[in-house]
């Protein structure tokens, strides 16, 4: 399969379950308050989906520089520049574990350097997270307190990871 197949596989993995997840999300509505993290801005492209899909709900996304499309930049105050591995632990310091779902896409498509991913990111993903919401994710998260949830059944058949914080 070629990059190019590979990631049009990737981009509908995850329009399928962030519609999968914001449609959860919809349904339990006040009952599961707090915001969404976007963790890995990039072009904006999941977060505008989000934002589409979410009507009404904040999103607050990280990222270690500020060069989103114009058409998807988040309002001034919620977009956290820096490194996530700093700005993570602040935030959830400051804020406790409040979002409702958290999407991280931070890998660059390097195996070697998903390993390294997969060493920090799950307990920082974990401390931004209320009990019951989703994370949804480009790297895999082991941690003791993060449940691997099941795909919607129309998934394409790429690697892409769904939790639920307990
Ligand atoms: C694959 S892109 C995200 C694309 C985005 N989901 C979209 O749809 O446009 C990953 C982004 O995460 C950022 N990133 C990766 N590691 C980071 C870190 N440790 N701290 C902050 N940003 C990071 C990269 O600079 C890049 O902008």
């Amino acid at each position: 399969m070629s990059r190019l197949d590979q990631f049009i596989l990737r981009l509908e993995m995850q329009r399928t379950l962030l519609d999968h997840a914001c449609a959860l999300l919809n349904e339990l509505g006040e009952a599961m308050p707090g915001p969404v993290i976007e963790l890995g801005l990039g072009n904006g492209r999941t977060f505008d989906h989000m934002r589409a899909k979410l009507p009404g709900r904040r999103i607050v996304a990280f990222g270690r520089e500020l060069h989103a499309n114009p058409k998807s930049l988040p309002p001034p105050g919620d977009f956290i520049l820096g490194d996530i591995r700093s700005t993570g632990p602040a935030f959830a310091e400051e804020h406790g574990p409040i979002a409702a779902l958290l999407h991280a896409d931070l890998g660059n498509g390097v195996p070697a350097d998903d390993r390294v991913l997969e060493v920090w990111l799950p307990g920082i993903v974990h401390s931004l997270l209320r009990p019951g919401g989703q994370a949804l994710c480009s790297t895999r998260l082991v941690h003791e307190r993060l449940r691997p949830l099941a795909f919607p059944s129309r998934s394409p058949k790429y690697e892409y990871y769904y939790y639920e914080a307990i």
